[in-house]
């Protein structure tokens, strides 16, 4: 045990617990492209975009801590079908002076209800569903100098509004990617398809990618045989997927990297396997097994009190909320600084947001509660930031008596009591349960673990007591208590949080 102990504390002192377990595994390096969050500028960012940024996030920290070189991209969907309502949508419902008066706030909320609108309305009128694809192929032909100026100041809007966003979340990447710029290389590449034969030209005028028979892709659950990938509409203009095929050349040419992983939703399954298929019909099979489409399940309900949130600034918005009502008027959570009440607050409730949708294993669906997010007392974000909190209070108020305990603990016996022992063998339990959650890039295994480690350390305080003690009791105690508060706060930060120390 004390050989664990000892690993766990060297690594603290050398900078980063996850990072030096991670990397005494000698893994390989890889090189390894992570594409995750990739938004729709058009469309409101929500829950499932939330779930690609934080998923993607963590797994990116765990690979780097892991030792690979890691790319991270946010690919923006700039392009497509979306485009063309919303457009289309600027034209029936926005009004110029109304749209070069606005704020920039205001201009971002004009710019998502437009899209709703307008989607909505395709719904129902086929006519202005037609005007609307019209409106996009024209702009995909480059024929539409009249569209250019309202996709431009969307596409500038969004960025800024995710840009601030993502510095809130502090999330940040490598490179920006967006779908518009690879129309040019995509087009070429289905000319140059159906001219090898790979691409069929129909009679509808549709261009398809037909799967050699029973060929290939033992994963895919369809059986191959039928599957196949359109590449361009009628009207010629490109689709998801052909961008996709066209970014995943850029992204070889520029990282030539071993594994290119997307995080998006479950949703997209047949997306990435249809990918697969056209890059093993082109002959790329090496660069289809390199393509890891790391899979995420659906957030079916978000029920507030104040009634339904789907959007991601709602859902931060009402959490705060929440956090402020905890901290008001809880016990047990106190803020000792009145100028702290606004940060503490936006932890608590990010921390509730992300570690409720980090516990349960990535492809599974679920229904979002704020009971059960903001749980104090259960498994919840909030939960682990209140032990931590617990935890630093303990280290500081014995710091003066005992400053040298994380040197000085050697030279006394180990704490022998059972919880001391559980303590322990739960702290031991921590590297086993990182190398899982990085073979399966599965958040939950670090986030169940980290559950378990902060109840524990709460139920430990008493037993374990350090005011009071003498040195051989009290510093072993002190020491892996530390070790708790230590690897408490590693999780935090790894997903994406900043662990609370006084509240
Ligand atoms: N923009 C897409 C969406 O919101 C997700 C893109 C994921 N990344 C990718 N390379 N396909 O559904």
């Amino acid at each position: 045990m004390r050989a664990v102990l000892d690993r766990l504390q060297t690594a603290h002192k050398k900078g980063s617990i996850i990072r030096e377990l991670l990397r005494q595994k000698g893994h390989s390096k890889k090189k390894i492209v992570i594409d995750f969050s990739s938004p729709n500028i058009a469309k409101p960012f929500h829950v499932g975009n939330l779930r690609s940024t934080i998923i993607g996030r963590y797994v990116d920290y765990l690979l780097r801590s892991a030792g690979h070189e890691v790319t991270s991209i946010n690919y923006l969907g700039d392009w497509g079908s979306q485009i063309g309502l919303m457009v289309r949508g600027f034209r029936e419902f926005v009004d110029d002076s109304v749209w070069n008066d606005a704020d920039p706030v205001k201009r971002l909320k004009l710019l998502r209800d437009t899209y709703v609108r307008s989607a909505t309305l395709a719904q129902t009128d086929e006519r202005y569903a037609r005007e609307s694809r019209e409106v996009f192929a024209r702009m995909e032909a480059q024929k539409s100098d009249e569209h250019w100026p309202i996709w431009q100041q969307a596409s500038e809007i969004s960025r800024q509004h995710l840009n601030n966003f993502y510095a809130m979340l502090n999330v940040r990447f490598d490179r920006w990617d967006c779908e518009s710029a690879h129309v040019t290389a995509a087009k070429e590449m289905v000319d140059q398809l159906i001219e090898r034969r790979i691409a069929e030209r129909r009679e509808d005028g549709l261009c398809v990618v037909h799967s050699v028979v029973n060929s290939v892709d033992t994963n895919a659950s369809s059986s191959s045989s039928d599957l196949y990938a359109l590449l361009r509409k009628a009207d010629n203009s490109t689709l998801y997927l052909t961008r996709e095929l066209a970014a995943i050349f850029d992204r070889r040419r520029r990282y030539d990297a071993d594994e290119y992983l997307y995080v998006v939703e479950n949703g997209q399954r047949l997306h990435f396997e249809q990918l697969k298929l056209v890059l093993r019909r082109m002959g790329e099979g090496e660069l289809a097994e390199k393509v890891g489409h790391v899979n995420f399940g659906h957030v079916m309900g978000m029920s507030t009190r104040a009634g339904r949130v789907e959007l991601v600034d709602d859902l931060l918005d009402a959490g705060v909320r929440l956090a402020n009502d905890v901290i008001l008027h809880s016990h047990s959570v106190k803020v000792a600084k009145e100028e702290d009440v606004k940060s503490v607050a936006f932890q608590l409730a990010l921390s509730a947001i992300i570690a409720n949708d980090l516990k349960r294993r990535r492809a599974s669906d679920y229904e979002f509660s704020f009971e059960r997010a903001f749980n104090f007392k259960d498994d919840s974000g909030p939960m682990i930031q209140m032990k931590h909190a617990r935890l630093c209070g303990i280290e500081r108020r014995n710091r003066e008596e005992f400053g040298d305990f994380e040197t000085s603990w050697v030279d006394y016996p180990l704490e022998e009591s059972d919880v001391g022992k559980e303590l322990m063998k739960r702290l031991s339990l921590f590297e086993p349960a990182l190398e899982e959650s990085l073979s399966q890039l599965q958040p939950c295994t670090v986030v169940v673990y980290a559950f378990q480690l902060a109840r524990l350390s709460a139920s430990a305080l008493k037993p374990l007591r350090v005011i009071g003690q003498p040195k051989e009791i009290a510093v072993p105690r002190l020491f892996i208590l530390s070790l708790t508060r230590k690897v408490l706060a590693e999780c935090l930060i790894a997903l994406g949080l900043t662990p609370l120390e006084e509240m």
